[in-house]
């Protein structure tokens, strides 16, 4: 079969420009870890205040050293709006909201999620650098938005 110069040539194009997206994607998620969410739960954005283990927003220590975070993105604070956890330790956060659409970003780290009303956003992490980062939210959610941020204190290991 005869394939014509230029088709031959496009053919290369394309194919590197193919091989270049996926070596867009294996580079990010290797060494950024940045990664789509792979976790989906449902949640009645109505009992997310009351009714829902969303109601007590904590940092909850267990037994093995990790951590679990149930929080909360609202109209326009994060609850609880002070989180500390221990470095080098797995860090699961659980967030909601019960209004609009919020962004929950760690300021400095590879932490960023949307926060859907209707859905749970899960994720864990490790924080390997003590100090203080912000926690920020980073849709705009109405006139207070610009108001609303966390802090994150990471606490070095103690012994
Ligand atoms: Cu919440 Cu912007």
């Amino acid at each position: 079969m005869k394939v014509e110069h230029y088709e031959r040539i496009w053919f290369w194009l394309a194919s590197a420009l193919i091989a270049g997206f996926v070596v867009a994607v294996v580079l990010s998620s290797t060494l950024h870890a940045i990664r789509p969410p792979s976790h989906v739960e449902t949640i009645d954005p109505g009992l997310v205040r009351s009714g829902s283990d969303f109601a007590s927003p904590r940092v909850e220590r267990r037994a093995d050293g990790s951590v679990l975070v149930v929080g909360v993105a609202e109209m326009f604070s994060f609850r609880p709006a002070e989180i500390t956890v221990p470095a080098g330790r797995p860090v699961t956060f659980r967030l909601t909201s019960p209004d609009v659409i919020h962004g929950f970003q760690i300021a400095g780290t590879n932490v960023n999620v949307a926060i859907i009303p209707g859905y749970v956003s899960q994720l864990t992490v490790r924080f390997d650098r003590p100090g203080e980062y912000l926690i920020a939210c980073n849709e705009f959610c109405g006139l207070g938005h610009h108001l609303m941020q966390g802090r994150l204190r990471v606490e070095g290991e103690m012994r």
